[in-house]
């Protein structure tokens, strides 16, 4: 019985199901087929954004006939001014050609500055929701003529005002619509459509309505803060927060052009979580097919005191590209560096294909220099790229210069990062004034946790402009001076809002309107690779005689690549460690250069106590082992020695010594010097120290001989120390100790008391 009655039940609920989905769409009309969608848009240039419009559209397979490629662009000038009127007479030409076929749907768009986010089916399908013959595109800003507000039809929500940037209807209507235009290529479009619209009675007619919710057009111009991106398995679209929509075709006009082109890294298939990046890889340069490698103008910035300088030439001789290929333009505004320079200049000035330095005596400002580096490669026919470096990049990846050619955009530089920091070369977005914002992805592109080529609005420090790009659409020249911006953010403002002649003073806001085509060159920020770092050349003290010493803390990587031994991490990963005596510990610690620096700087100091006992640097003012030393203190290094001592001494000290935690403080730090002309030996004494480090400064037999140290409780000598090696010991009762004699010429050591 039960049985029977749900089975009833379920018969009654399947009729019900039955008869609503039969009687549910009687006059739906039938969907109209795809191919009845026709795209018209405007564009006289193929401009960056009418590639990444086309990309977009072929994404979807949009049918698109672009009018007026090739046509010299008349539809008025500078943002300021109105305009537009040229893209309506080509549609109107174009309509008439298309005669009245009354299938024909057209869609009728901007191109340098709009995206596609969903196909031609959706479109088609919104078109028919909206039961009209004509649909604009809407916004919240009335344009170009605001006493024109109040004859606007209320709306109860949504934009009120019509914007022409988007237009979508039947094919018979729209020629009646844009047949009406008999006026100037420099009139402005957007009016004459608004006219014809604010007709009560044309509006009837040709069955005109706003797409006042954004369901197909999404004008990006005063909407910013209603669109998110939304990111789904295969594509990634915006959506409109305000009407709960998901545009099909985004618009930055106005002033959102670069927030478009944040929006344009992700929509409609660009990057999302599932599949990274999917254009990164179209269109690239592959150089190994290439007869000859292209040709290279480096242009190197020195504009301030720049710590690891020989090291930033050295990683430029080790790029993996042909020499012979690069030619060297070298601006240096310092005079502290000339020695860098000049060094590097005798040993390589013929490694290049040619060797340029403008130095600090020519009095050239940043942006000048810029300029004048920008312009070799401009003014050179076969200078295929320019790839400028400030001094502070230390690109560790030595195809960096290869893979930027490979990537194959007009501007594009590399992600370089301060160690450790979220400090980078380039900003995700810019405040209204210009400035610096942060873009939702920046942390995520700096991290790395997203990778890809990715468009953005400034970037400095490193990057690579195509030569054919500084003869065509950047011929121009002085682009590093504008106003009283910095040379980059010249540099980049320049190249976003590429216009024929400079604006003088900032655009008003409706201006923003710019119906002048934007030619605008995108730059791209690729951070597929790790490429290298920037280092901080902030609080660099040049007033020492060796000033990179001083870096360990501001820049702590280079630091440590420059001064601590290339075996130092093999004590941890292979036991790199010896015993030469009962618990006296050897292992390399120092580089080649940490030792020759830290002599030098003793000896540019000079002042050696004289291994006198009355010491004044002590407290008591008495030393009963004296030896002929200078203190770190002294040269101002004490700080940056203990923090040595914690980062690089102390876990050694816990691998040989498990269980002592040091606390890695010491009084004593000090460098020795044993010579036969004053003092060459020290007599068996015990440190006042819990354990003792001892750092050869240099070599046996080539700068001195004799030397070494001899334990008498185990009777027990080392010779031959090695320079950069250091020992580590305890201090008192079980390792009386004494330095043996110097026999000619002169060693140096550096020694601490640690944990005294
Ligand atoms: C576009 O057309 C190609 C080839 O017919 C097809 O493989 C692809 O899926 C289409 N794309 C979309 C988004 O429909
Ligand atoms: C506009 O056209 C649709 C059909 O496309 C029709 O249903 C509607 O009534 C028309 N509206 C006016 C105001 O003529
Ligand atoms: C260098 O140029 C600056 C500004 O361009 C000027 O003020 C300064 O006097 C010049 N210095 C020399 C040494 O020519
Ligand atoms: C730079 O170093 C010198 C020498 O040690 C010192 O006298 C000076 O105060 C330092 N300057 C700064 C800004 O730290
Ligand atoms: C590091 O160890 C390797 C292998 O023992 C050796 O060849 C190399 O010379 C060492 N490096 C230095 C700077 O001593
Ligand atoms: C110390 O060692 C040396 C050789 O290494 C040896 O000649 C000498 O006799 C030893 N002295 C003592 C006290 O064991
Ligand atoms: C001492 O060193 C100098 C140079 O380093 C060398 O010319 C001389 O022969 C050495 N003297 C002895 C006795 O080894």
């Amino acid at each position: 019985m039960e049985y029977l009655k749900f089975c009833f039940a379920f018969l009654c609920w399947m009729k019900f199901v039955h008869r609503v989905s039969s009687t549910e769409p009687p006059q739906a009309p039938a969907p109209i087929p795809k191919e009845n969608l026709l795209v018209l848009t405007v564009a006289t240039e193929e401009t960056d954004g009418f590639f990444r419009f086309m990309q977009s559209a072929n994404y979807f397979n949009y049918t698109v006939k672009v009018l007026g490629m090739g046509d010299t662009w008349k539809g008025g000038d500078v943002g300021r001014s109105i305009g537009g009127g040229q893209k309506v007479r080509l549609l109107k030409e174009a309509m008439e050609s298309l005669g009245d076929q009354e299938d024909l749907v057209v869609l009728t768009v901007d191109s340098y500055d709009l995206i596609f986010a969903g196909g031609p089916e959706e479109i088609l399908r919104k078109f028919q929701q909206a039961n009209h013959k004509i649909l604009f595109a809407a916004e919240g800003v009335v344009w170009p003529d605001k006493r024109l507000a109040d004859k606007y039809p209320s709306v109860r929500s949504g934009k009120r005002y019509l914007n022409s940037g988007g237009i979508i209807g039947y094919a018979p209507y729209i020629n009646k619509l844009v047949s009406q235009w008999n006026l100037h290529d420099n009139d402005d479009d957007q009016l004459f459509y608004t006219k014809i619209y604010l007709d009560p009675l044309q509006r009837q007619t040709l069955n005109m309505t706003l797409d006042h919710k954004c369901q197909i057009f999404q004008n990006l111009n005063g909407a910013v803060d209603e669109v998110l991106l939304k990111f789904g398995t295969d594509r990634v679209r915006v959506r409109n927060t305000a009407y709960d929509s998901l545009p099909v075709v985004v618009h930055g006009n106005g002033n959102t052009k670069m927030y478009l082109n944040y929006l344009g890294n992700y929509i409609p298939n660009v990057w999302n979580y599932e599949h990274g990046c999917s254009h990164c890889d179209d269109n690239v340069v592959d150089l190994s097919q290439l007869k000859d490698y292209p040709n290279v103008l480096v242009g190197v910035f020195i504009e301030q005191p720049t710590p690891f300088l020989p090291e930033f030439f050295q990683r430029l001789l080790t790029l993996d590209y042909p020499k012979d290929k690069l030619k060297l333009f070298i601006h240096n505004n310092e005079v502290y560096h000339e020695k860098d320079i000049q060094k590097f200049w005798e040993e390589n000035r013929n490694v290049f294909g040619s060797f340029k330095v403008v130095g600090p005596e020519e009095n050239l400002s940043q942006g000048e220099a810029r300029n004048m580096g920008m312009d070799l490669c401009r003014s050179d026919a076969s200078c295929d790229y320019y790839f400028s470096m400030d001094s502070d990049v230390m690109l560790t990846n030595r195809q960096t210069l290869k893979l930027l050619i490979e990537q194959n955009r007009k501007i594009i530089g590399p992600l370089v990062t301060r160690h450790g920091k979220l400090w980078s070369n380039f900003w995700g977005a810019l405040s209204l004034d210009g400035y610096y914002a942060r873009s939702e992805d920046y942390v995520d592109i700096v991290q790395r946790k997203r990778m890809g080529v990715w468009n953005i609005p400034y970037m400095a420090h490193v990057y690579l402009v195509k030569g054919s790009v500084l003869r065509n659409e950047m011929k121009e020249r002085n682009y590093f001076v504008l106003e009283k911006l910095d040379p980059d953010m010249a540099f980049c403002r320049n190249a976003r809002e590429l216009t024929s002649h400079r604006e003088k003073d900032s655009p008003s806001p409706e201006s923003f309107h710019m119906l002048r085509p934007p030619k605008g060159v995108f730059m791209y920020l690729t951070n597929r690779h790790d490429f290298g770092r920037l280092i901080s050349t902030a609080n660099y003290n040049i007033s020492h005689y060796n000033n990179d010493l001083w870096q360990i803390f501001e820049n702590p990587v280079d630091w440590k690549e420059k001064y601590i031994h290339q075996n130092y991490t093999r004590i941890f990963t292979e036991n790199h460690i010896e015993q030469p005596c009962p618990d006296v510990f050897w292992f390399p610690v120092f580089s080649e250069k940490a030792c020759d620096e830290i002599v030098e700087e003793m000896e540019h100091y000079g002042s050696w106590s004289g291994g006198k006992h009355e010491d004044k640097r002590i407290a008591g003012g008495y030393e009963t082992v004296p030896t002929d030393d200078i203190h770190m203190k002294q040269i101002g290094f004490d700080k940056e020695w203990l923090h040595f001592i914690r980062e690089f001494i102390s876990p050694v000290t816990l691998k040989v010594f498990s269980g002592y935690y040091t606390k890695g403080y010491a009084i004593m730090n000090f460098v020795v010097k044993y010579t036969p002309e004053r003092q060459a030996y020290l007599r068996p004494h015990h440190d006042s120290s819990t354990f003792t480090i001892n750092i050869a400064l240099n070599n046996k037999d080539t700068d001195f001989q004799g030397g070494g140290c001899r334990f008498h409780r185990y009777n027990c000598s080392i010779e031959s120390p090695r320079k950069g090696w250091s020992f580590m010991h305890p201090g008192r009762l079980t390792h009386l100790h004494e330095g043996l004699p110097t026999t000619n010429g002169t060693r140096y050591i550096a020694v601490s008391f640690i944990d005294p």
